[in-house]
């Protein structure tokens, strides 16, 4: 066991871009997932994750959306955050990544930010059963709209590789999280820890089924700054037994 502080000097962005670079040549869609809990737990405060916040982990949260071509996240976030399209332009293309959301009942309002200020069209991923008013709205509306068999991780991983869009970043929430830990389907965790006690009844970050076996992950990177510690942890090369 080893003390880990204190740090002995700042990254600049180009270090930390380096420090939270994808793995190159991608055959295959790379799972990142990045989220922030406070100290105790907590996914949210009063039902939406901006109070967890701080700037190290806004300024994580935005070099991560640069790195990826596509984040990835579930209804439920999208309406409790009031999600608009990502801002800033890719680290290798003029345009910012799409959102793509998971939902099974197409329960987006068109008038939402997500299609009303964003800067590409969002992908909406759903099911056959969700009401076709409610798809044809969203498509009016700008979305791009794709029915697909299942909304499981294989499936939805599969369209994404599909449109070469490799480099995902899963910003959750709980449930989607949750789904893909199932799966096995995470090649990285990026979580953020505020220095927090939240209490209450807000959730954990990953919920839902059960997945067969526990998943054994490596502690790849941590950073601190101003109390937040920030740690990325990847899927370790030996699984658990
Ligand atoms: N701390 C953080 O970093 C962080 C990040 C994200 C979210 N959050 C918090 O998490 C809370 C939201 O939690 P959540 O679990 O509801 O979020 P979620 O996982 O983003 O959304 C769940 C919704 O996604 C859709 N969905 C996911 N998997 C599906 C599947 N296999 N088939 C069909 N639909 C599927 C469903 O949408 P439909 O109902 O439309 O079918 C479902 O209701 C909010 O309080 C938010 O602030 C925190």
């Amino acid at each position: 066991m080893r003390p880990l502080l204190p740090a002995d000097h700042d990254l600049d962005d180009a270090q930390l871009a380096d420090r939270y670079a994808y793995p190159e040549n991608l055959g295959a869609p790379f799972v990142r997932v990045g989220l922030v809990a406070s100290a105790d737990g907590a996914v949210s405060v009063e039902g939406r994750s901006e109070g967890l916040g701080s700037p190290a982990d806004r300024r994580v949260f935005l070099l991560l959306r640069r790195l990826a071509d596509v984040i990835l996240v579930g209804a439920g976030s999208v309406r409790a955050e009031d999600y608009r399209g990502a801002r800033t332009a890719t680290v290798d293309r003029d345009t910012p990544p799409p959102i793509a959301v998971v939902t099974g009942s197409a329960g987006l309002e068109p008038g939402s930010r997500l299609l009303t200020d964003t800067r590409v069209p969002p992908i909406v991923l759903t099911l056959a059963t969700a009401p076709p008013e409610r798809r044809e709205r969203l498509a009016a509306a700008g979305a791009d709209v794709v029915v697909l068999e299942r909304l499981t991780p294989d499936v939805v991983l599969a369209e994404l590789a599909r449109r070469g869009l490799h480099r995902v970043l899963c910003e959750g929430g709980p449930t989607l999280f949750g789904q893909f830990v199932a799966a096995d389907a995470v090649d990285e965790l990026c979580l953020s820890v505020a220095p927090l006690l939240v209490g209450g009844a807000a959730g954990r970050i990953a919920t839902g089924p059960a997945g067969e076996h526990l998943r054994r992950m490596e502690l790849a990177d941590t950073l601190l700054e101003d109390g937040t510690l920030l740690l990325r942890y990847r899927r370790a090369r030996s699984p658990i037994e």
